[in-house]
């Protein structure tokens, strides 16, 4: 049995000409845990070229979606942003991945840390009703490069609160906090930065970062995933996994090609 599903393109947006994000059909089958991952890919001159994405879409939703850099001469991103509606792509059927709230020690407040498209798997969990049983407040920080990689800022701030089932929860627990390095915007500089120095948390009037109750997942490049992860080991944040949950969970926001 192949491991791949076929399923069709529904739907492409661009946001810039770095980023855009696609929906697909969904197997009925096909199961997922908000904050995983699986293969997704697309026949490339004879042969199927595929790469890890994160699942943006809810892990009830019908459909599924994922968000994507274009890289001009990568292997796969370089094609797929030429995606169109009814195109078809190829999804493993076993998504897996770290970032799950299960791999996290119960807390008050769990910090979302995303830059780039390591936005994406936070997508799937700020709609997943269990994060907000579970924390009292949900801060999501995106870090980007420009406004305009701010990808999904209007979903966040007007379509979530209003949400049918998740808007009291979204409206009253969620907090978004997005920032850029270079350009001006209201909330400036790195996440590193915005942690070590304590201006995330005097911006969103939380307290100091502790590890008696911050709960960390994050996702994004290697650099900023190493620097934050020394930050937080430093303060003494002890790293969660499917066996032993911990204070903090990470992984690599993967599509680069
Ligand atoms: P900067 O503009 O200062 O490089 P990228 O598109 O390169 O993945 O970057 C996305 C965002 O992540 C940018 O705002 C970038 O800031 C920031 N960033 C890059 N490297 C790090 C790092 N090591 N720690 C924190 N933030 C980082």
């Amino acid at each position: 049995m192949s491991a791949l599903n076929e399923e069709q393109v529904l739907s492409v947006h661009h946001w810039n000409d770095t980023l855009f994000s696609f929906t697909t059909t969904r197997n009925p089958s096909f199961r997922f845990r908000s904050g995983q991952f699986t293969m997704v890919g697309m026949e490339i001159d004879g042969k199927r070229v595929m790469r890890a994405y994160s699942l943006a879409s809810a892990h009830y939703d019908d459909t599924l979606e994922f968000f994507s850099i274009k890289v001009p001469d990568g292997p796969l991103t370089s094609k797929l942003q030429y995606l169109k509606e009814g195109n078809v792509l190829y999804i493993g059927k076993k998504p897996t991945g770290t970032l799950l709230i299960d791999n996290l020690k119960p807390g008050r407040n769990a910090y979302l840390i995303g830059t780039g498209t390591g936005l994406a798997p936070f997508l799937s969990l700020i709609k997943d009703p269990d994060i907000y049983e579970r924390f009292e407040n949900i801060v999501l920080v995106h870090g980007c490069r420009n406004t305009s990689d701010l990808a999904y800022y209007e979903m966040i701030t007007k379509e979530l609160p209003e949400h049918e089932l998740l808007g009291d929860l979204i409206r009253d627990q969620l907090r978004y906090y997005p920032t850029v390095t270079r350009e001006p915007f209201r909330n400036r500089g790195r996440v590193t930065d915005l942690i070590t120095s304590g201006k995330l948390f005097d911006d969103l009037d939380l307290p100091q970062m502790d590890s008696a109750q911050d709960r960390f997942i994050l996702c994004g490049s290697p650099g900023m995933l190493a620097d934050t992860k020394t930050i937080l080991e430093d303060a003494g944040f002890v790293e969660g996994n499917s066996s032993v949950p911990g204070d903090y969970v990470i992984e690599k926001a993967f599509v680069e090609k």
